[in-house]
């Protein structure tokens, strides 16, 4: 039922090139079925997944798969660049169901995990055994002999795992403690919304679901910190999920107000607008603008609006009351102790209601701080919601589908270097029927599933490479069959050199605390 984390695209990528936005309509997110996206912009209108070239410029030193676009997508990046830039504490976490060999299309997320590792963050590797046994049903010896392979690869390209950690989903506690806990957070309705379950699905999924979430916020359990969870984009409605428990889980949560009745975000939008306008009038002392005031100002400046209807009543209804900006505290999942503290840690002019505090001393941000460390000095877990970036889905090498039931449409990281080397001179490519039209004409580098492990993995870092291959290829200058051999021969070295490392790895897994074989088999 669930797909096999490879997948494939109808439009190739290329150093920085229309971002691959060609192509069908057909979008679907489904981290249970086998998703195709067939066209990435459409994740940004639809799904509000943001476009990664936005933040790129505040990314320090970005990995090659940044600069190529090849990563094109990011749920708020932002927090995470920024604590790279000033140094502060940061983590990375992907988890791998070991349903199968790794292959080149995990090298991705490996390879994503390890360089935020090298820019200083704490990094995660999670095996979602229990995921693959519940949803998938593998059995125990399936799933270990899988573990290790997929350790060994992460660590043979550079993980590691002195500084990071790796853990196996059933043998962390914490992490299923977790999970129980963020299951009170979300109902059957609501998972049945996103992920399409029904009646009959097991509850395994729902199990694997919330253990998913569990493993994304774990790596804040010590202390609240920017995370980001690098995936394929139909891992989108887990990260959007788990945002949302962690917003759930907060004991506080902050707004802004004016008076004592709650504005929506358009409301509060109109209401600073007359506040502004008023108080330039006014002697200085804010209390001297009424609600009625303000509704009057509104009825008479503003054109007629739903918004504006609205606020309007709820000014009405706030009579003689002075409007005064305020921080608003809303008490959400807290404790008594927690609400009591929070009033007590609040310095200045504060008043305090049933179920919230508003504040008249403080701007939003110290609210926001003063409310995490509140929650986390009495108990709570102050989640910071966590970040995502969406990597592209690699072409099969023989056309559509990267899949790893088609042993020819992808390379395994255990392929023999000949086998990988045969793969890549029998893969489809983007050239033409003939040289001379390869030459008056050009490749089609774009559609090209060759090019593509040149961007993606056989250049490595070297964008002078990348570029020299795709305009060589466009302008009709290279040929497939030298290009292919090309591939085949960097391909095969590469094979070559990472299962040597993989070998190395060995020692350094079993000297780890990791355990690679179940209790449970
Ligand atoms: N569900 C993911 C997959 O199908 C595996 C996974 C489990 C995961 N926990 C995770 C991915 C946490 C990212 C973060 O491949
Ligand atoms: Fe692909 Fe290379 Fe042929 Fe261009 S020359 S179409 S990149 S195989």
């Amino acid at each position: 039922m669930a797909d096999d984390g490879i997948h494939g695209r109808e439009d190739a990528p290329f150093l920085r090139g229309d971002g691959g936005t060609k192509g069908a309509d057909d979008v679907a997110l489904d981290p249970w079925g086998s998703s195709t996206v067939d066209d990435y912009r459409k994740l940004f209108e639809e799904f509000g997944i943001e476009s990664f070239d936005d933040v790129l410029p505040r990314v320090p030193t970005p990995h090659y798969l940044m600069r190529r676009g090849v990563i094109f997508g990011h749920r708020d990046y932002r927090p995470v660049a920024e604590a790279m830039v000033k140094g502060e504490p940061f983590a990375a976490l992907s988890g791998f169901m070991p349903t199968g060999d790794p292959h080149i299309g995990h090298k991705l997320v490996f390879d994503e995990l390890i360089w935020h590792q090298q820019q200083g963050g704490d990094a995660y590797g999670l095996i979602a055994d229990l995921e693959a046994h519940a949803a998938r049903g593998l059995s125990w010896d399936e799933i270990d002999e899988h573990t290790e392979s997929y350790l060994l690869s992460l660590v043979a390209l550079g993980f590691d795992p002195e500084e990071g950690t790796l853990y196996r989903q059933s043998t962390n506690r914490e992490v299923q403690d977790l999970a129980f806990e963020l299951g009170a957070k979300a109902n059957f309705s609501e998972l049945g919304a996103i992920y399409d379950f029904d009646g009959k699905t097991e509850v395994s999924y729902m199990q694997s679901v919330v253990t998913q979430m569990a493993d994304i916020l774990y790596p804040q359990l010590d202390e609240p910190k920017p995370t980001v969870i690098p995936v394929g984009p139909d891992q989108d409605p887990h990260v959007r999920l788990a945002r949302d428990l962690a917003g759930r889980m907060r004991y506080f949560g902050v707004t802004e107000a004016y008076a004592s009745f709650e504005l929506e975000e358009e409301e509060r939008e109109l209401v600073t607008e007359v506040y502004e306008a008023l108080s330039d009038d006014s002697d200085g002392s804010d209390t001297d603008i009424r609600c009625t005031d303000a509704a009057e100002w509104l009825r008479a400046e503003r054109p007629p609006a739903d918004a504006l209807e609205n606020t309007i009543e709820k000014l009405e209804s706030g009579g003689k009351e002075p409007l005064r900006p305020r921080v608003r505290f809303l008490d959400r999942n807290a404790t008594k102790e927690a609400f009591e503290a929070l009033i007590d840690a609040i310095d200045g002019e504060k008043r305090v209601y049933e179920g919230h505090i508003d504040s008249f001393d403080l701007d939003r941000e110290a609210a926001e701080e003063l409310a995490r460390q509140v929650e986390l000095n009495t108990g709570g877990y102050g989640f910071l919601s966590p970040s995502s970036i969406y990597h592209r889905f690699m072409t099969g090498l023989t056309g559509g589908k990267m899949s790893s039931s088609i042993p020819a449409s992808h390379i395994s990281l255990l392929d023999d270097p000949e086998d990988g080397y045969d793969k890549v001179k029998s893969a489809t490519t983007g050239g033409r029927e003939t040289a001379e039209k390869q030459r008056e004409l050009g490749g089609k580098a774009d559609e090209c599933p060759v090019y593509e492990l040149y961007a993606y993995l056989l250049a490595g870092d070297d964008d002078e490479f990348a570029t020299e291959v795709y305009e060589e290829c466009v302008s009709g200058e290279r040929l497939c069959g030298g290009c292919k051999e090309q591939a085949a021969e960097l391909m095969a070295e590469f094979l070559d050199e990472h299962q040597q490392k993989r070998e190395e790895a060995e020692a350094i897994l079993d000297d780890l605390d990791v355990e690679l074989e179940s209790d449970r088999r």
